[in-house]
């Protein structure tokens, strides 16, 4: 069986290639859901069915192991396809998010207050401080969403971007750890560092890699099954001249399919 990756547009391939960095020999199926991107200003029942719709596209692609990279999609879903969708439908396929992973090395920082930024609906949903309150229940999670990010990251205006986050921060000052919650951010990162330079700055692409490193050694029935022909797809559900560039910077050699 294939690892699936998914993301609800491009932003999830730093993700990706994160992983497929870490452990290259695996058989990968990306699928980004371009045609409904963002989903971060959807409402929690778009998110799903649109979320659904990618999970049977890449069960049927031959994917056993599927992380889901878009924080808004694990915000929103991934309890649901963990303890309802899979045992019903999909009993052999694992379904995990990006979010426990990042809570847990955020506390490897500070376990008092964390900061955290990401889209309108995981800030709604208020998984981060659900997660953090779980392992440390006195933790103080500042959350802040940030929606001018996304689009000025997916129009490559990264003065605007700046700008954004040149506001935003202020709401971190003395933060000893802030959480990118959101796919797009990593390739904002250095930014947030500049304007937060004491701050560590987690972002997904910088332990996505070992994290699932680490599962699978924790999870040889799962390790066992996965395929090792080295091999990428990457599919969208909307093609344009534009996404195959934004693609192209992380992936030069990238063929996007259209499904
Ligand atoms: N992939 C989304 C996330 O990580 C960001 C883009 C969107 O809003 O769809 O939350």
């Amino acid at each position: 069986m294939k690892i699936g990756v998914f993301d609800s547009g491009l932003g999830g391939l730093i993700i990706a290639r994160a992983l497929m960095e870490a452990l290259p020999q695996y058989d990968y199926v990306y699928y980004g859901d371009t045609a409904h991107v963002p989903y971060g200003e959807k409402t929690s029942g778009r998110i799903l069915a649109y979320t659904l719709d990618a999970m049977r596209f890449l069960i049927n692609e031959g994917c056993g192991l599927i992380i889901i990279a878009c924080n808004t999609a694990t915000a929103i879903t991934l309890r649901y396809l963990q303890k309802r969708f899979c045992p019903k439908y999909a009993p052999h396929v694992k379904i995990l998010g990006v979010i426990i992973p990042t809570v847990e090395t955020a506390l490897q920082t500070s376990t008092d207050t964390i900061g955290v930024v990401a889209t309108p609906a995981t800030v709604r949903s208020d998984i981060y401080g659900i997660e953090l309150r779980k392992i440390v229940p006195a933790a103080d999670v500042i959350s802040l969403a940030t929606p001018r990010l996304v689009p000025a990251i997916e129009a490559n205006d990264f003065s605007g971007a700046e700008q954004a986050i040149a506001e935003y921060i202020k709401t971190f000052q003395n933060v000893p750890v802030l959480i990118l919650g959101c796919t797009h951010y990593p390739i904002v990162k250095d930014l947030f560092q500049k304007y937060l330079p004491h701050t560590r700055i987690v972002a997904q692409d910088d332990l996505m890699g070992d994290k699932l490193t680490d599962y699978l050694k924790r999870h040889s029935e799962i390790e066992t099954k996965l395929s090792r022909g080295n091999t990428r797809r990457f599919i969208v559900s909307q093609l344009s001249p534009g996404y195959t560039q934004v693609a192209q910077k992380l992936f030069p050699n990238i063929q996007l399919e259209l499904f």
